[in-house]
């Protein structure tokens, strides 16, 4: 070993060894007598000190190291005198007097010091990853990633669960988003695609008999990125035969817990809280909302109905809603100004306006207060619980733009009024999702989740009579307002597939060409099935408290998807488009 000792290791009971250490210059300080370096490894920081008296060449040689250079010393272990003690640092009871000094390799000068708190612009950083993940932030995200996925083998390996790799060269899977796809040199014209999810083939391992599956498997998906999304990330997969929704859930609320203790060294109590997709859509106006504090929605239609605010009052008349949210005490923390930007923030999710009242001695105070009654204007504010100082917001409009712009509405002020601890956990799992949703683009039902979702039992009449209420056996489960993991429990009998396909307008011809070697399999005897995917990423994002997946990720994209480290995605030599008969027709 070219170390006896990390830069994280040495205290004042080490005190007269003589050790070897090795890492990277973190900072020098030459005083022209003596020279004090700070060696980094990813264990911590120790201070090495080169006096003249030890060897004049070696001091010399000391004198030209600067950031980044990664060396090795050999040195005596000292105790610092009480007044130079560094309580910031663990080593900083002590330091080492060197005795040898070898120089492995001279850094170029950094475009930014990884200790540095000014720290420069996300894209300079990705640049040059190898600097920036010597980052003390980054080094503990990752190695806390590390140990989350650690305790997750763990957990299932102790439940006889079998983790099993599925083929990164496969065919395109259900998820919904655009395929990466890889073309083929042997089969000329054809494709693979990069699995969006391990889907497909952990379906066929049930029918294979494997009754309980993990993964940590990696995704692809081809979509609009946004803070929480990148087009490379990783799931835990996970499915089980002979199991109902019950047995998913309580295996996934003994995972959450396990991979709590370990990131957060704290008890989660158990069974997580379940709501249905109906009530938290009426109560927050959203399927992931954050329960780290209240503010519900709340309808107040037959109050807006007999107003004289012609707005509001036609939207009720053409079967919208109007609800509502109370922002408590807010009334003097948010400016006309600061409402004008709020009402321009729901613009975005579909909103033509924001109401607003100041509740002021029983009363409302508003611009369009004197459209409401005094006897209605003590109604909505018994409604919404309404206390002197609070700030009431109002949106009237088609069911779901209510929803839509309440919900964000909802997420920004609870931020802004800081109504939770950052530091608390919200895990909870919304049940019984709709199968189907109305894509109105291309006039037709999409599956809201994936097409293999079982169905609600009683709900199956309402296959031919309502197909947008009929429910799927699915569940998600929302960390703080995060979609964190999602699943359902499968059909396993290939004529409700069909059935499913057809209302989907998943033609039998083009069902067979997707899926068939799942529709096959679910021929030859399935189980009953059913799994979860949890988002790794998004997991650890929420435990480290951070907005940017990028941060939980070693070699992240950008939001264009680019790999600014190695320039991926980038042209290719025209002999390689050759060998695999691509032409390329790019418009100018
Ligand atoms: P789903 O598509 O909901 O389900 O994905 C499961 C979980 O993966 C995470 N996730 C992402 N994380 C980062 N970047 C992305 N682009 C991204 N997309 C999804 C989310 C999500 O909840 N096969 C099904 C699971 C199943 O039914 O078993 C699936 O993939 O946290
Ligand atoms: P206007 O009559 O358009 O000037 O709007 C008066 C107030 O009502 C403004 O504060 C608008 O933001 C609000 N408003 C307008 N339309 C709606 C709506 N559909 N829902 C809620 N508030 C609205």
């Amino acid at each position: 070993m070219l170390r006896t000792h990390t830069c994280g290791e040495l205290r004042e009971t080490n005190v007269g060894e003589t050790v070897t250490i090795s890492g990277w210059v973190d900072s020098y300080r030459d005083h022209g007598g003596l020279v004090f370096i700070d060696l980094r490894d990813r264990y911590g920081i120790t201070q090495i000190v080169f006096n003249p008296d030890q060897g004049q060449e070696m001091h010399d040689q000391a004198r030209t190291l600067r950031s980044e250079d990664v060396i090795q010393v050999k040195a005596v272990v000292e105790s610092r005198p009480e007044d130079m003690f560094n309580p910031k640092m663990v080593t900083g009871k002590i330091d080492l007097l060197a005795s040898e000094l070898t120089i492995f390799s001279k850094s170029k000068t950094p475009p930014f010091e990884p200790g540095t708190s000014d720290l420069p612009g996300e894209e300079l950083r990705l640049r040059s990853r190898f600097i920036d993940l010597r980052r003390k932030s980054l080094q503990d995200i990752l190695a806390l990633r590390h140990r989350v996925t650690q305790k997750t083998r763990e957990y299932f390996n102790n439940l006889d669960f079998l983790e099993i790799e599925t083929p990164m060269l496969g065919r395109s899977t259900p998820e919904g988003a655009r395929d990466y796809l890889v073309p083929s040199r042997i089969h000329e014209g054809s494709f693979y695609a990069l699995p969006q999810s391990p889907q497909i083939y952990k379906q066929i391992l049930m029918v294979s008999g494997f009754d309980r599956y993990y993964q940590i498997a990696r995704c692809f998906r081809d979509e609009d990125l946004r803070a929480d999304r990148q087009p490379e990330f990783t799931q835990i997969d996970i499915e089980m035969a002979f199991v109902d929704r019950e047995d998913i859930l309580t295996t996934v609320d003994g995972l959450v817990s396990c991979m709590v203790k370990e990131a957060r060294n704290t008890e989660i109590s158990l069974p997580l809280a379940r709501y249905t997709y109906n009530d938290v859509m009426e109560r927050y106006g959203s399927d992931r909302p954050d329960l780290r504090f209240d503010m519900e929605l709340i309808d107040i239609k037959e109050i807006a109905e007999v107003c004289d605010f012609g707005v509001v009052k036609n939207v009720v008349g053409s079967g919208g809603r109007v609800r509502g949210i109370n922002a408590k005490g807010a009334a003097e923390k948010y400016s006309r100004k600061n409402i004008d930007e709020l009402t321009a923030f729901v613009g975005d999710y579909g909103a033509k306006g924001l109401a607003f009242f100041r509740v002021k001695d029983g009363k409302l105070d508003s611009p369009i207060a004197k459209f409401f009654s005094e006897e209605h204007q003590k109604a909505i504010i018994e409604k919404l619980e309404g206390e002197p100082g609070d700030l009431l917001f109002f949106v009237a409009d088609k069911e779901n733009v209510t929803s839509a712009a309440l919900a964000a509405l909802r997420a920004r002020l609870g931020k802004e009024l800081e109504l939770y601890d950052p530091k608390e956990l919200n895990c909870i799992w919304i049940l019984d999702f709709p199968l189907l949703a109305w894509n109105e683009d291309e006039n037709r039902w999409v599956a809201e989740h994936h097409p293999f979702c079982a169905i609600v039992e009683e709900d199956v009449p309402l296959l031919e009579t309502d197909p947008g209420k009929v429910r799927a056996q699915s569940y998600d489960l929302v960390v703080n307002g995060n979609e964190a993991a999602s699943g359902s429990v499968r059909i396993h009998d290939s004529k409700i597939q069909q059935k499913i396909f057809d209302l989907l307008g998943i033609n039998e011809e083009e069902a067979e060409s997707r899926f068939g070697f799942l529709l096959e399999a679910l021929r030859f005897g399935a189980p009953p099935h059913a799994g979860i995917a949890l988002g790794l990423d998004r997991w650890i994002m929420v435990f480290c408290e951070l907005e940017n997946i990028r941060d939980v990720i070693a070699f992240p994209k950008t939001q264009k998807a680019s790999d600014l480290l190695s320039g991926a995605p980038a042209p290719v030599d025209a002999q390689q488009l050759k060998d695999l008969f691509i032409k390329l027709d790019i418009p100018k």
